[in-house]
């Protein structure tokens, strides 16, 4: 197993990509925290899954778009298990509105539970790395639209731009204590965050057409990558952005 005994803390882990993660990390043998801010019933099925495959994890109810909550998921993680080693900053909302359509309100939930979540989950992390000394992990989700406009998407493409720039600064800045800082930057997923896409015939065979692969990804094909990465075999990867797209990103017409 790859992750035996590591303690690895994915945010938004209950749904989506962090589900997936969860379930990969705890069948390497992690020591695996869900975080959630919803739908507890969801998280003590997961943790249920988990544990009848013979792997080991816990929920915690935070909601890290505010930074005490954040703060107390990372203090919880190593309360239980003794040392933090990995943080997964996984959990992302979009509001699909248009620079025209997008409130104030909009904009800051946007921000707040994509980009803050992952600055001040960088923060906490780091800081327990620091003092437990060592070094450590920490993983953020962004997305292609770190870099690729997504029209009618634009507090969510602003706030994985703002992601890409974080992995990149806390990556030089904490790479003297051993901490490495890498990006995973998916495509389109069949996850709750596409489920308007996926129900939609048409948009699924625009979207299927623009994917040099020719399908979404599964969540369990991110997970993989997040696995890779806090496996020991990335050791020298750090201020930088793994693209896991099926290849849309260089999306040509090809007329
Ligand atoms: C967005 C999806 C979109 C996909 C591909 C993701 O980051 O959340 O809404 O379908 O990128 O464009």
């Amino acid at each position: 197993m790859l992750l035996t005994g590591k303690t690895i803390v994915v945010t938004g882990g209950n749904s989506g990509i962090g589900e997936a993660i969860v379930l990969a990390a705890a069948a390497e043998g992690a020591n695996v925290v869900i975080d959630y801010v919803a739908h507890p019933e969801e998280t003590t099925a997961l943790i249920a899954q988990v544990e009848a495959a013979g792997g080991r994890a816990v929920g915690v109810r935070a909601d890290v778009s505010k930074v005490a909550d954040v703060q107390t998921m990372i203090r919880t993680a190593v309360e239980t298990y003794g040392r933090l080693d990995v943080l997964v900053n996984n959990a992302g909302i979009e509001t699909r509105t248009s620079v025209l359509e997008t409130t104030e309100d909009d904009f800051d939930t946007v921000m707040a539970v994509n980009l803050k979540s992952a600055f001040f989950g960088t923060q906490a992390a780091a800081r327990q790395f620091v003092a437990q000394g060592g070094g450590g992990l920490i993983l953020t989700v962004s997305s292609v639209h770190e870099d690729w406009p997504m029209p009618g998407n634009a507090a969510y493409c602003v706030s994985k731009g703002g992601i890409r720039m974080l992995t990149r600064t806390a990556g030089v800045e904490l790479g003297p204590h051993g901490i490495r800082v890498v990006n995973i930057a998916p495509g389109a997923v069949a996850t709750p965050i596409n489920a308007s896409t996926e129900s939609d015939p048409l948009k699924m065979k625009a979207l299927d057409g623009a994917i040099p692969l020719g399908r979404m990804a599964e969540p369990a094909e991110i997970a993989d990558v997040v696995v890779f990465l806090a496996s020991g075999r990335a050791g020298y990867m750090t201020a930088t952005t793994v693209v896991v797209d099926g290849g849309i990103m260089q999306g040509s017409v090809g007329l």
